[in-house]
């Protein structure tokens, strides 16, 4: 069934408090489950009373304390209807069974690991008992739950622990968890388990004392340290930043090995993804660690945009991702390097979000219609929702914007809100009107600009044409223009910064020119000689932009432009530019090209630059992936002919810079202590990326220089990056690598995920059997979702050449683990689906292909609803 945002109404009950009573065993837990309802003074009076339910077995149910006759009520897995409710205030008691060890699917009560743990959210509440499972229904949670005393002595819920204590003879204790602040029921949660646990105390900067805690699978509370200090950091930061406050005795996270997504923000009891808690300098990499802190932060983050305020339905699930991403990403900004961080996010967005938008999946960041909401934690709710956030706070500027917060968090602090709600608060707060604003959260697609200046050398002034246009998605054929910042500036044929002067009725505020329109030309007087634009500094729009800047223009711009996002967006641009040339040029048989003159560029720039900001500088000199270029061509996709552009700038790039990268090897320092900072972890990028490229210009001495890495680094990234490196060059010395590392670390399966990921992606034909081989590891299982997104995952997302092979073959080695998966975890299976998304811009011989393994998906009976919605709207017509 299609839900549609038109449809909304309240509910028709409430229920105000719920009291849980859940004694857990492996597979036979009996939930009870008593709740004091009411009939809603917004709803429909008399109407029935419908329960949610998945999957449930229900064992007794009581209205007000009596069993109602068997004609005024229906219950199936599916759902609990009682016809005709009392109208005053009423009690439901109500026992369901689930089976925990039984849960595949990661979705309500199940085992990980032998630890109980829950996900609730989107729906999964209704797989623990029947309810109102939709985000506008708060109640107050009392949680008993009850445990054998020796799988289980730790016992966590939401909330503060109220009571505690043994049942005597029997080896078993209960908990009893109250969470005074009403909550959806996606927002419920329980562990129990053994865990180990690293805590201390946080003081609020009103002067309250939290107790914080990581808990983690026994023996590995060594690898806690830095999720706790993350979340320190974070909590203070909130305070600081936005004056957020948290408001529990307790915080609890926990980590467990089975989880379909990232994390999860229950009130006072985070679960994650074990991949996201834990590390150590020998496990992760920085990579890790900036990951973790980032995510630790985000669901902290929550508390507030999320929790305190919620979502009045789904709809709205961008009021709280965008905004929850947009504080993480300020957060990381702030604990990091600014600059860094937003090249580092605005790849993500590119290389997942414009992907998204620009083909069949595309949709709003607030859609109006879905069939299985599970599909859209997407890129486009989640880092397109987050750009939006950020639009806002550069046309509002940083007064109104935290204004236009702050009023959001009081007059909306425990209420179901919607994004009109959150955009009145910024209008509010600003003095301005955001109808036209408000169109980013309903329009997808990514807007396209085109600018060209021109320069009127007698006049001394220069003017800016504008057009935007934004191609159709599925369902919107008709698009209208954005409100599109533009954060500019102009820059001199010396290089220095031109002072903006524009036409009084320009819409520029301070360097934000405001784009609102489909065509607009404004003209800035006092222009005196000619100047290269500098335009979306700092990506201020989540926009394409289409400007005629010549390779000089582009150079200069890399080497003047005060803004770094730009300037790395110059180097980018470069390459882009000529690698799609060269792309071509393959295609039409004649041959690669030769060395581009801009690389003379790349020399200085390591030399002048590479002490000072060595993270900065390795991003700038790191090649747009395969996928960045199939991106910039569009259409009519040859990933062989992709891979062998990029291989050959690559060894361009790499013969001409081979003395600087080898200085960059050799005198760089061992590192004594490991520093997860991102100072220390900047050097050890730049220091792999020459490592890298050493390995392209001269194979044999980069495979010497990384086999002898991967023996002597004493610190993951190091190792990993060795490895990558290393996994590139065909031979002997990869593959006694690989089993030397199958030997060191088959007992830690995140450490073998990286393993599997490596070899998923060696872009050569042999992979299709060595993933195959890899699907029958004894470390490798179709059951955690970290094993196969480590394997499947990063064969089809991040091996263009090998998944995307002429013969079809790759493609089919998805599709049949796709229906492998779809039996255990649908979930899982319809992300690993998304890996198609692009298949309509391939060439005509592997669309086909494509094609044929889809249609092939689609032909199996019993498909769960989760894959059948991303395969109906991947073969729309459109
Ligand atoms: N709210 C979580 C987060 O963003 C994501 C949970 C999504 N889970 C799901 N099954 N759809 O941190
Ligand atoms: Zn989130």
């Amino acid at each position: 069934p299609i839900v549609r945002l038109s449809d909304y109404r309240p509910s028709d009950y409430l229920i105000d408090a719920v009291s849980l009573d859940i004694s857990l065993y492996a597979d036979d837990t009996l939930v009870t489950a008593e709740l004091a309802m009411r009939p809603n003074p917004a709803g429909v009076a008399g109407a029935p009373l419908r329960l949610d339910g998945d999957e449930l077995e229900l064992r007794a149910f009581t209205v007000d304390g009596a069993t109602p006759a068997a004609g005024a009520w229906e219950s199936s897995p599916q759902g609990l209807t009682l016809h005709a409710p009392p109208q005053q205030p009423f009690r439901l008691r109500i026992v369901t069974r689930v089976n925990p060890a039984a849960n595949t699917k990661l979705m309500g009560l199940y085992r990980s690991s032998g630890v109980y743990c829950t996900q609730c959210e989107a729906e999964g509440f209704r797989r623990i008992t029947y309810f109102l499972d939709r985000p506008d229904v708060l109640s107050v949670y009392t949680t008993r739950i009850e445990a054998a005393k020796d799988e289980a002595p730790l016992l966590l819920g939401n909330g503060n622990l109220q009571e505690a204590g043994d049942l005597s003879g029997t080896g078993r204790h209960y908990a009893v968890w109250h969470d005074p602040f009403p909550k959806p029921a996606y927002l419920f949660a329980l562990v129990a388990g053994r865990l180990d646990t690293v805590s201390e105390t946080f003081t609020t900067m009103s002067g309250r004392k939290v107790e914080i805690a990581v808990h983690v699978e026994p023996g590995k509370a060594d690898r806690a340290g830095y999720a706790l200090d993350a979340l320190a950091r974070s909590m203070r930061w909130d305070e600081e930043t936005f004056g957020r406050e948290y408001d529990l005795d307790v915080f609890n996270v926990v980590a467990v090995s089975d989880f379909n997504m990232g994390a999860m923000e229950n009130k006072g009891l985070n679960i994650f993804n074990d991949k996201y808690v834990l590390a150590s300098p020998d496990t992760a990499t920085d990579a890790d660690y900036a990951n973790i802190e980032a995510i630790i932060a985000h669901e902290y983050f929550h508390n507030w945009t999320g929790n305190r305020i919620t979502c009045r339905d789904w709809f709205q699930l961008c009021l709280k991702e965008g905004l929850t991403v947009f504080r993480d990403h300020e957060f990381s900004a702030d604990q990091r390097s600014r600059p860094v961080r937003r090249i580092a996010d605005v790849r993500t967005l590119r290389a997942a979000q414009f992907v998204e938008d620009a083909g069949p999946l595309a949709h709003p960041v607030r859609p109006t219609q879905y069939s299985e909401i599970n599909n859209f934690y997407t890129a486009t709710v989640y880092e397109k929702g987050s750009e939006l956030v950020r639009m806002l706070s550069i046309l509002l500027g940083p007064e109104a914007f935290r204004a236009g917060l702050d009023l959001y968090f009081s007059r909306h602090d425990g209420h179901a809100a919607t994004i009109e709600d959150f955009l009145a608060c910024f209008a509010e707060a600003g003095g301005r009107n955001l109808d036209h604003f408000a169109q980013w959260y309903a329009q997808a697609g990514t807007p396209v600009v085109t600018a060209r200046g021109v320069w009127d050398e007698a006049a001394g002034t220069w003017t800016l044409h504008l057009k935007q246009t934004t191609p159709p998605t599925p369902g919107q054929t008709e698009k209208r223009p954005q409100v599109i910042p533009i954060q500019m500036g102009l820059i001199g044929a010396s290089g220095r910064e031109l002072p903006l002067q524009a036409d009084n009725d320009a819409p520029l505020q301070g360097d934000v020119l405001v784009f609102d329109r489909e065509e607009m030309s404004v003209t800035f007087r006092h222009v005196t000689e000619r100047p290269t634009p500098s335009l979306f500094r700092g990506f201020s729009a989540p926009v394409r932009c289409d400007i005629d800047l010549d390779d000089a223009d582009e150079l200069l711009l890399f080497r003047a432009d005060s803004d770094a996002f730009n300037r790395w967006q110059a180097v980018q641009n470069l390459m882009l530019k000529h690698l799609a040339k060269d792309v071509a040029a393959i295609r039409a048989g004649r041959g690669r090209a030769g060395a581009p003159a801009f690389i003379g560029a790349f020399g200085d720039f390591l030399a002048s630059e590479g002490k000072r900001d060595p993270a900065f500088v390795a991003q700038a000199l790191s090649l747009p992936t395969e996928g960045d270029i199939a991106r910039e061509i569009g259409s009519d996709i040859d990933p062989d002919a992709i891979h062998a552009a990029r291989q050959t700038l690559r060894q361009a790039m790499a013969t001409t810079l081979l003395p600087a990268l080898r200085a960059i090897r050799d005198e760089a320092e061992m590192e004594v202590k490991f520093d997860p900072g991102a100072q220390a972890a900047g050097r050890r990028a730049l220091r792999n990326l020459a490592l890298d490229l050493i390995a392209a210009a001269a194979p044999d001495e980069g495979a010497e220089r990384a086999a002898s890495q991967i023996r002597s680094a004493t610190n993951m990234t190091d190792r990993m990056a060795a490895l990558a490196t290393l996994s590139l060059l065909p031979g002997a010395r990869r593959e006694d690598a690989l089993t030397a590392w199958e030997r060191e670390f088959g007992g830690d399966p995140l450490v073998m995920d990286k393993w599997f990921g490596v070899q998923a992606m060696i872009p050569e034909a042999g992979t299709l059997d060595r993933v195959r081989r890899l699907m029958s590891h004894p470390g490798f299982t179709m059951t955690n979702p970290n094993r196969v997104r480590a394997l499947l995952s990063a064969f089809s997302l991040s091996n263009p050449t090998q998944f995307a092979r002429a013969d079809g073959q790759g493609f089919e080695l998805i599709a049949d683990a796709i229906l492998e998966l779809d039996r255990i975890n649908p979930q899982v299976a319809s992300r690993m689906l998304t890996a198609f998304r692009a298949w309509r811009t391939l060439e005509p011989g592997r669309r086909v292909r494509a094609l044929a393994a889809l249609q092939r998906i689609a032909a199996r009976t019993g498909l769960s609803v989760d894959a059948q919605d991303i395969l109906n709207r991947m073969l729309a017509a459109n």
